[in-house]
């Protein structure tokens, strides 16, 4: 395959979605958007957000270290599109109507539509030149009742139907390829 070099930008990082719950200095609710999402591990499971900027949600992440990630289905996408295109220092975000709860473990709000939801406790800050990588606990994730009987092991991602984001535009999931370490039933081997 011939290949092109092209500029470093900020344009191609394709993600899943998730909006960010935060609790205001007077208790509000506030909810962003967050793509710049990683996963890693340490003793337990932990996720890398990163926020560039000034934003409400990381004024509150520095100053309470808890947040929620709240997965983003095909059918919340209109709703995560307008937190994340509001700003939380502009006032409430309560346009568009929405139902929310509190988390279990962390006194986070929580997205009542979310299907997957991971409860944070930030453990370390990174701060960059523009922007802040907040590394953090999972303490807890609070899944649809529905999804019960399904194995945790091997996610059935269809089921969760994640908005995958590729700047500026919206997608949803294609079709199930397979599982993992099936390539042997791939490839025509011979002994
Ligand atoms: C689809 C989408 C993805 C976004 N991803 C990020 C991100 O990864 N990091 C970031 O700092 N801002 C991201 N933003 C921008 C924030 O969500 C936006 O600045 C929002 O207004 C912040 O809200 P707040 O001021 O209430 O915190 C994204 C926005 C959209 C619409």
């Amino acid at each position: 395959m011939e290949k092109i070099n092209i500029t470093p930008d900020k344009v191609f990082c394709p993600q899943p979605m998730y909006i960010i719950g935060t609790k205001n200095e007077d208790g509000q609710a506030n909810f962003s958007v967050i793509t710049w999402i990683g996963f890693s591990w340490n003793d337990s499971p932990h996720i890398m957000l990163c926020i560039g900027g000034t934003k409400k949600t990381k004024e509150n992440i520095l100053r309470d270290k808890v947040f929620s990630a709240n997965l983003v289905s095909t059918d919340m996408v209109w709703l995560a599109d307008y937190f994340g295109c509001t700003k939380g220092n502009e006032g409430q975000k309560d346009k568009i109507p929405y139902e929310f709860t509190w988390g279990e473990k962390v006194d986070v709000p929580i997205i009542e539509q979310s299907k997957w939801v991971f409860e944070c406790q930030v453990s370390k800050v990174v701060e960059l030149t523009d922007s802040h990588i907040f590394v953090s606990k999972i303490e807890n994730i609070q899944i649809d009742k529905r999804f019960e009987n399904m194995d945790l092991q091997m996610i059935d991602l269809m089921q969760l139907d994640p908005v995958i984001y590729a700047p500026y535009h919206y997608f949803s999931l294609g079709e199930k390829l397979g599982s993992c370490n099936e390539w042997n039933q791939h490839f025509n081997l011979s002994e």
